[in-house]
């Protein structure tokens, strides 16, 4: 049986390299499989997160997968926290995953930085948790953006230990599903670099609260180099802004790069970035009015998501306990 499971951190605003690289993909697949997303609030501690502000963020995270056309009553919805089996198959995973293969996780090293010794022992572990998290429901499938390709090799070769050194076959291989031309949106202040809800700046990226203005103000803004639009994608290759601008408009208009070029050819961007404007203003206001909308009833999002993760703790415990089992745990 083909499952979906995948997740976003609560950690801030949702942005349009999440939309684009994930939730619009996630709203496509809810039609041909079985889905699970999730707002993994247990991943967003592995750095310091204001209490009061992550209820709200994983609140508004939520109304922005419902806005974005996420059907709750299809697809479970909920926060991970309120699902114990989650940290339970960590801790298992903790004990499969080998120190080596951590030592390599590029989002760790960028996360951490030069203060590697001040990270979280959380953070260090996030990949497990992540691991934890898909094979919690033997899921086959997970939608995300290019960013966490390396995680998802590490799920699968957890997975792969956990079955050899158990001589069982129990957990799946699970296929990441990376798709489309904005699998990877980059910053809009400096295309070599990607759109994050960490970036010092809120001109680098434009989320899925802004408003119109907000958002004409940032592609406006949003650098470029001096030279027209190219004929074809190869003449993107050395420009990675441009490559970034006209990627956005692709995805955004349902289109390929190939025909986005054949159109604005030879254009200067004020004239591209005026149409880009209009289009993401149209594609995101409806989203980001229906956003608001949800937003205003509070218990009504707190209420989805219980019923979420009730559904979400039916599947995942008989999966958990036939794991205890196999490691040997003695169960009552
Ligand atoms: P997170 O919260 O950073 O991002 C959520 C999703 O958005 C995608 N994404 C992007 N796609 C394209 N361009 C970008 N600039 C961009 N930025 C983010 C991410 O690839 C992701 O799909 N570790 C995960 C959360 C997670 C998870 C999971 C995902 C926890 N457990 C299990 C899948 C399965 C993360 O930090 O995503």
């Amino acid at each position: 049986m083909n499952r979906i499971f995948s997740g976003v951190q609560p950690t801030g605003n949702l942005h349009l390299g999440n939309y684009l690289g994930a939730i619009r993909n996630w709203v496509a697949l809810q039609h041909q499989y079985e889905c699970l997303f999730c707002m993994v609030d247990m991943h967003a501690i592995t750095v310091w997160q204001e209490p009061a502000q992550l209820k709200a963020n994983t609140r508004e995270v939520a109304a922005g997968l419902i806005a974005a056309g996420i059907d709750p009553k299809k697809n479970i919805l909920f926060n991970q926290s309120q699902v114990p089996g989650h940290a339970e198959l960590a801790w298992v995973f903790n004990c499969v995953a080998r120190l080596g293969w951590l030592n390599r996780m590029t989002q760790f090293k960028e996360k951490a930085g030069k203060h590697r010794e001040n990270a979280s022992v959380g953070l260090y572990a996030y990949p497990n948790l992540m691991a934890a998290d898909i094979m919690l429901y033997k899921a086959t499938h997970v939608p995300v953006g290019e960013d966490q390709k390396q995680h998802l090799e590490l799920t699968r070769d957890i997975a792969q230990k956990f079955n050899n050194d158990f001589k069982t076959e129990f957990f799946p291989l699970v296929e990441p599903l990376i798709f489309g031309v904005a699998s990877r949106v980059m910053s809009l202040r400096d295309g070599t670099k990607k759109m994050s809800k960490s970036d010092p700046s809120d001109y680098s990226r434009i989320n899925m609260t802004d408003d119109a203005d907000a958002i004409a103000q940032k592609v406006r803004k949003a650098k470029t180099d001096p030279d027209p639009l190219p004929e074809r994608p190869d003449g993107l290759e050395t420009r990675p802004e441009a490559a970034n601008l006209v990627g956005i408009y692709a995805a955004l208009s349902d289109q390929a790069v190939e025909p986005v070029l054949a159109r604005y050819a030879g254009a200067q961007f004020s004239a591209f970035k005026n149409d880009l404007v209009d289009l993401a203003v149209a594609k995101l206001g409806p989203i980001n009015a229906e956003m608001k909308r949800l937003m205003a009833d509070p218990a009504q999002i707190d209420a989805v998501l219980r019923d979420g993760a009730q559904r979400a703790r039916a599947l995942s415990e008989p999966i958990l306990a036939q794991v205890y089992d196999i490691v040997g745990f003695l169960r009552p």
